[in-house]
């Protein structure tokens, strides 16, 4: 018996684990501690009403004969994927409701992708970066190279026309730099995709938190991506749906690699290893995309960026250079007087007893950054935001 050696490559611990636990140790010592976590990206509002109401209607469906549902599609309802393609077309994006598989998350989505693809595919990733690209990669024994994303280009990797990758993952808006790229850069991976016969995997989790118009919600508003692009999205960030669990990808029926048919692998596998979400679950995920729906869930995504503003205001004012904020929940932004990520992360816990994400759990380039979160809660963010300021003012 032998177990998968590649698992040997990984760092010790997930990243938010290892900040989970670094956090609960200090908590453990320092029990009268206000500790306030800015660190992982969860969300702290509640679901939208009319989310809760279309839950509680489905579970009720389960009870009854009449509308009870056993195994959902494999590739998800027809209403809740026709409800995403609505979506995608409210902001000038055609997808059909047939390219549209419902999951349950980008995360795994992101994870998982990886089994329809060879081992021996070159996989690019943007660093700092999602540590699931890396991970799961690793986990398959891929090769990795990195395109840097720094201060130099606005943390916003670009692509390297001396360099061959055969699987490319971008996320936009950023996780975690906060970065969006405009549609000209994004025109620029998906010309280098298609003249390299490479495929894109686009987490698209973040793009409720766009706010330039330059800037495309979907890989697919750029000319070109059809025939290279698979979209992963998720309901966690847009609706609150992180402990929920609901999210799609996107697969055009006319990308083809290998001489395959890449959405048909995709639902092979789900198929095979996914047996869906849950009925209450996607009866909740359609009314997100319901009038109403979109009119609740755009109050909480004003609530975080209003969070995000005092975060980057709070920045401006320290004269710390950062990014995102804008288009992205997150602020990234360098650690002041030159300190490094983790020495930075055990000075805001004690100094200020706030949670952040040291930017190196994110890949080399993010040596020296770090990352906040502005999905906590108002009162607590202004609270953080005042002991920064007074920490940093008194250092
Ligand atoms: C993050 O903090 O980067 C995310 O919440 C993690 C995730 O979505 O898995």
């Amino acid at each position: 018996m032998k177990v998968n050696k590649n698992f040997d490559n990984l760092v010790s611990n997930y990243l938010f684990a290892e900040v989970a636990k670094r956090t609960s140790d200090f908590i453990e010592k320092n029990p009268d501690k206000k500790v306030i976590k800015l660190g992982i990206g969860d969300v702290t509002l509640p679901l939208a009403p009319v989310v809760v109401d279309a839950m509680k209607e489905g579970a009720d469906e389960l009870g009854k004969k009449e509308t009870f549902k056993g195994y959902p599609d494999y590739e998800g309802y027809e209403f809740v994927r026709q409800a995403v393609s609505d979506y995608y077309k409210s902001f000038g994006v055609t997808v059909g409701a047939d390219e549209i598989l419902i999951t349950d998350g980008a995360k795994s989505d992101s994870g998982n992708i990886g089994d329809i693809f060879s081992e021996d595919n070159v996989v690019l990733v943007t660093d700092p970066v999602y540590p699931v690209y890396v991970d799961s990669n690793i986990m398959a024994g891929r090769k990795i190279i990195y395109a840097d994303s720094n201060e130099r280009n606005g943390f916003a990797a670009m692509p390297d026309d001396s360099v061959k990758a055969d699987i490319i993952y971008l996320c936009s808006p950023n996780n975690p730099t906060g970065s969006a790229y405009t549609y000209d850069q994004l025109k620029a991976w998906v010309d280098y995709a298609n003249k390299n016969d490479s495929v894109i995997i686009y987490d698209a989790a973040y793009e409720a938190f766009i706010t330039e118009d330059n800037c495309p919600r979907s890989i697919f508003a750029v000319e070109g991506a059809r025939t290279c692009a698979i979209e992963l999205c998720s309901l966690s960030k847009t609706a609150g749906f992180t402990g929920t669990r609901c999210g799609y990808t996107v697969i055009p029926k006319e990308l083809e690699r290998d001489g395959h048919n890449i959405y048909k692998l995709w639902y092979r596998r789900e198929a095979t290893k996914f047996n869906g979400v849950s009925w209450p679950v996607q009866r909740g995920a359609a009314a997100v995309f319901s009038e109403e729906g979109q009119r609740q869930i755009k109050e909480n995504i004003a609530y975080y960026q209003e969070n995000a503003r005092i975060i980057s205001s709070a920045m401006d004012e320290l004269g710390i250079y950062y990014t995102g904020g804008k288009n992205s929940p997150y602020i990234w932004l360098k650690c002041p007087n030159g300190m490094g990520s983790w020495e930075f992360f055990d000075f805001l816990l004690e100094k200020a007893n706030v949670v952040g994400t040291p930017g190196e759990g994110f890949g080399e380039n993010g040596a020296g950054y770090f990352r906040l979160t502005s999905f906590g809660d108002r009162d607590n963010t202004i609270e953080a935001v005042e002991r920064i300021k007074k920490v940093l003012c008194n250092r």
